[in-house]
């Protein structure tokens, strides 16, 4: 293979194809399964738009009161899989602790037929189920808590809330949050999902699927800048100081946490609609300084970066949320892999219905016919 054909990052290079979303970064649009996620934010809910990604379509009422009833009756977490979470050490990050808990939760289960839709549709039920309860077990049990039982009355959004601190959260709040796990469901074949894709094609199970896509959806880089945004703010401090940092920054080459992307090359649509829900939270619960920072930040970015394409991403304005809502920021990567579960498992059953393994090629850079020197002689 000569060097010019190599794309660094694989930027622009097809990997897959594929019919679950769809984004344009010149025009800032997002779609899954060709509904825009601004309709999708207004009209459906998180486990619908989860139906919608993994089996292509909308449901009936009646399908998607069964998909409901099924996740929220696959919840519960075996109480070895508790036990494991609780011997995890406390200050372990959260996003290392669901990587693992998901590693073991496959032990429990074995790998079944590819073909078989009642495996495939098990899996997927209860990945989607027991994702939220260990991330909000682990939390419980670092703080030396025992884990709050799900409740089979709450919605899905209302239950991972609740599962965090005993209490039934607001309804605006949860709806709020239910909005948030829309937005992020799906984003075509980012780096985690891509982790997926090249996972799944190997045929192993879906529990090391999605382990393979949270290990990845945790750099910094990723769904990591959610958390690194909020230290960034706190960083900052005050509006009086976004100057100087961001002086600092661009002369130092640093990036800014929350900015940038691969494919958008203006506003993230996703951080449009998280600025909007961001004033929802604080019409309805009071402001957060670290917004008035957040607004400096962007205004003052957009003057001096802008004309590379950078903008708010997703991850810039989702923690202001999720730090209303009380969430301790090193959980908010954690939400946006509860929120991925849907993403990830869509592309594995696409992957599997017309299955190649991945095995791309490198270009060589080292040498060849080198004689072994022996030890005594280095
Ligand atoms: N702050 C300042 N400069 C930036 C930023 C940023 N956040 N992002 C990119 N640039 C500059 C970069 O320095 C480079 O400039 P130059 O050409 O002068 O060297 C140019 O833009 C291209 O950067 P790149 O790193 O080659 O671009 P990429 O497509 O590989 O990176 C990215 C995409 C998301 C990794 C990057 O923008 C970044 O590191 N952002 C900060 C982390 C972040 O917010 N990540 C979340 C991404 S969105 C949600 C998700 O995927 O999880």
């Amino acid at each position: 293979m000569a060097i010019g054909e190599y794309k660094p990052g694989l930027e622009g290079v097809p990997a897959t194809q594929s019919n679950i979303s769809y984004v344009d970064g010149k025009a800032g649009l997002l779609e899954y399964r060709g509904i825009r996620i601004e309709e999708l934010c207004v009209h459906s809910s998180f486990l619908e738009t989860s139906y919608l990604l993994i089996f292509g379509e909308l449901p009936t009422s009646a399908k998607l009161k069964e998909f409901e009833v099924d996740i929220t009756h696959r919840r519960r977490i075996k109480y070895r899989i508790r036990d494991m979470i609780k011997s995890f050490p406390d200050n372990a990050h959260p996003m290392d602790a669901l990587q693992t808990s998901v590693a073991a939760l496959g032990m429990f289960y074995p790998l079944g037929d590819f073909h078989d839709a009642d495996y495939i549709y098990q899996a997927t039920v209860r990945l989607l189920a027991k994702v939220p309860t260990m991330v909000a077990a682990f939390h419980m049990m670092r703080q030396g808590n025992d884990p709050v039982m799900p409740r089979d009355d709450l919605d899905y959004a209302s239950n991972f809330l609740y599962m965090l601190n005993e209490k039934v959260p607001d309804p605006l709040a949860a709806r709020i949050f239910d909005v948030c796990l829309t937005l992020h469901a799906e984003h075509t074949v980012n780096a985690s999902t891509f982790a997926a894709l090249v996972t799944a094609s190997t045929l192993t199970d879906p529990y090391a699927v999605i382990t393979s896509a949270i290990g990845t959806l945790a750099g910094p880089l990723h769904g990591g800048a959610n958390e690194q945004v909020m230290m960034m703010l706190e960083e900052i401090g005050s509006v009086d100081n976004v100057t100087a940092y961001l002086e600092r920054k661009i002369e130092r080459k640093e990036k800014l946490m929350g900015f940038g992307h691969r494919i958008y090359k203006v506003k993230d649509p996703r951080a449009i609609v998280l600025q909007e829900l961001v004033h929802k939270m604080f019409d309805q619960f009071g402001h957060d300084h670290y917004y008035d920072i957040a607004l400096e930040l962007e205004k003052q970015a957009f003057e001096k970066l802008s004309s590379k394409g950078i903008h708010p991403n997703v991850d810039f304005y989702s923690g202001l949320v999720y730090k209303k809502l009380g969430i301790p920021s090193n959980l908010f990567t954690t939400i946006f892999a509860i929120a991925r579960v849907p993403g990830w498992l869509a592309h594995w059953k696409e992957q599997l219905s017309d299955n190649r393994l991945f095995r791309p090629t490198q270009v060589y850079t080292g040498l060849h016919d080198v004689t072994y020197l022996p030890i005594e002689h280095r």
